[in-house]
């Protein structure tokens, strides 16, 4: 069966020692939970808190990878040394990512295949934007990004995927989808992994949902069928807020 997760995504928040600080806290005060917990952290924090929670129930992501493998490409970060930190998992694909590096369904594809030849498992993101919703297109948005990005894997590959249905109107806006639209859509989400996998990968797959989740509305979200955990920003910044999310389930 599928697993249930609790990813944490810091974004560009805390320093090193902030960061350090708050794996140590989390790292005192999770403890059996129940569903996978993860914090995606910067990569400066990787090796160190990876270090810190070697052992520990809680993985670590990185927050994204190069397009490249090696190289002349100043400034970024390859799949291979995120891999090299001791990190397990690289969110991909995140809308913030999208929108403001401009990361296309091309350049995207290329960071799963190396995320996943080198091991690491991605967290690969899609939602829609609020006029796409208001205009009814979600569902064909979803699909478009699997298509572009992610339906080439082989099933093999394509079930070492996490996939996080983040509605980009509820990021960091304080709306959530209600768990009816989330559920919807999860569901929907699921049956293209069906159409393209067949029902065990579907079945399989686990499927977060993202967007202004919280203490207070995550154990409604995570009640519903399709909907197996969550990508957690603003709430993942501290340890008793995050601690909540993960006592949902
Ligand atoms: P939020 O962010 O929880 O702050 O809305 C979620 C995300 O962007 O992954």
């Amino acid at each position: 069966m599928r697993k249930n997760i609790v990813a944490g995504n810091w974004k560009m928040n805390k320093n090193l020692q902030e960061g350090v600080a708050l794996a140590t806290e989390l790292k005192e005060i999770v403890s059996n939970p129940n569903c996978e917990v993860i914090i995606g952290t910067p990569f400066i924090h990787l090796a160190t808190v990876s270090e810190l929670l070697k052992d520990n129930v809680i993985k670590v992501s990185a927050e994204n990878c190069a397009d490249k493998a090696s190289g002349a490409y100043t400034g970024e970060v390859s799949a291979e040394m995120v891999k090299s930190t001791g990190a397990e998992y690289c969110i991909l694909g995140h809308s913030e990512r999208r929108a403001y590096y401009g990361e296309t369904y091309e350049i995207l594809k290329e960071k799963v295949q190396l995320a996943l030849a080198n091991d690491l498992k991605p967290i690969f993101c899609i939602g829609e934007v609020k006029e796409e919703r208001e205009a009814g297109k979600q569902n064909e948005v979803v699909k478009a990004q699997l298509e572009g990005s992610v339906f080439n894997l082989s099933a093999e590959d394509f079930g070492k995927i996490v996939l996080a249905y983040e509605p980009v109107w509820a990021i960091g806006t304080g709306l959530t989808a209600t768990p009816e639209q989330a559920q919807e859509i999860h569901a929907y989400i699921r049956g293209l992994v069906a159409e393209k996998y067949g029902n065990e990968v579907a079945d399989n797959c686990t499927i977060l949902y993202g967007g202004s989740c919280n203490a207070k509305n995550a154990a409604g979200l995570f009640a519903n069928p399709d909907i197996d955990g969550g990508l957690i920003g603003g709430a993942s910044l501290k340890a008793e807020d995050f601690k909540a999310i993960i006592d949902a389930f």
